[in-house]
């Protein structure tokens, strides 16, 4: 793999090679064993979204891998002031050995790769989150024990993380169901997809979705971008589409909860459900690390 733009472009053979990687590099890690099979690499990290973990995961990422990380707010680029993406591409792959970037439009990272000639990781657009999503399948796996055949539910806004989830834990041969409200649903082309390639299925309905479920996913109402939908998105989800007690109570007992996190209490989910499975999901936060490190070196080794 040279990128990572989005994990419909991964094979299932990638996505577990990835996840042995990570196992392995965290193993490493947690034992002091140095790992700087990156030495001298320079990483550029462009975000046009605030971010805490996937900067700070990054930055120390590359730091544990033995090169160093750069962060380019698009305030102080020129790409604030209406660079191409095409020329800013080229440019910055004459400086940097890799390039991160969180923004908007999924076009905007699939052109950094095209007029680039270095590799580009996604990390995060409107359409999709694959980063957060390779972190959620090791958070899984490390818990318990595999991937296929477990049944993975996202509840609430039909958003990038839903996306990512579904391409993710099909590919993985998880059973996937996402419950969202109508109007609000996952992009059409990833559940025509899933539907064709594995066992998903798309409820607006909680309870029916949640049935069974071993890993009960959820993320905030509303997105980075959508700050002026918030109050019209709140009347669509309040009251219905929430993580809470009587929701996991459908779930398998030992369900997992997990949620890419920052997670609004009180709304997606209760503070009692967040802080009854907070090992999982700060665990789930920490992989971030281990898997994105993965990903660097992935990327690398195919450059
Ligand atoms: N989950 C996630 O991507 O977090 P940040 O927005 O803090 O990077
Ligand atoms: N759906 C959220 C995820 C944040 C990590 C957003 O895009 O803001």
């Amino acid at each position: 793999m040279k990128h990572l733009l989005k994990l419909m472009d991964l094979s299932k053979k990638e996505i577990t090679d990835i996840l042995n990687l990570a196992d392995q590099l965290k193993y490493e890690k947690k034992n002091g064993i140095e790992h700087h099979i990156l030495k001298g690499k320079t990483l550029g990290m462009i975000f046009q979204k605030s971010s805490t973990r996937t900067r700070v995961s990054f930055e120390v990422g590359m730091y544990d891998l033995g090169g160093s990380a750069l962060f380019l707010s698009s305030n102080d680029l020129q790409i604030g002031r209406g660079e191409p993406i095409e020329d800013t591409a080229r440019v910055l792959s004459g400086y940097l050995d890799a390039i991160m970037i969180r923004t908007y439009a999924q076009a905007e990272v699939e052109a950094l790769a095209e007029y680039g000639r270095i590799p580009v990781i996604n990390g995060l657009t409107d359409y999709c989150h694959p980063c957060q999503v390779l972190a959620d399948l090791m958070t899984i796996r490390e818990q318990k024990g595999m991937l296929e055949g477990l049944k993975l539910v996202y509840v609430g806004d039909g958003n990038n993380m839903a996306n990512s989830l579904i391409v993710g834990g099909i590919k993985m041969g998880m059973k996937v169901a996402t419950a969202c409200p109508d109007g609000y649903t996952p992009d059409p082309e990833i559940i025509k997809w899933a539907k064709e390639n594995g066992d998903y299925t798309c409820t607006p309905d909680v309870l029916e979705a949640v049935k069974d479920a071993d890993v009960v996913y959820t993320d905030v109402w509303a997105s980075m971008g959508q700050e002026s939908e918030a109050e019209k998105r709140r009347l669509v989800f309040e009251g219905k589409y929430q993580v809470n007690a009587n929701v996991m109570s459908v779930a398998k007992p030992n369900a997992m909860v997990l949620h890419c996190l920052p997670a609004h209490r009180g709304e997606e989910i209760t503070a009692e459900v967040l802080e009854a499975h907070a090992s999982e999901i700060f665990t789930e936060a920490e992989n971030r690390l281990h898997a994105q490190k993965a990903v660097l070196v992935k990327c690398f080794e195919n450059k």
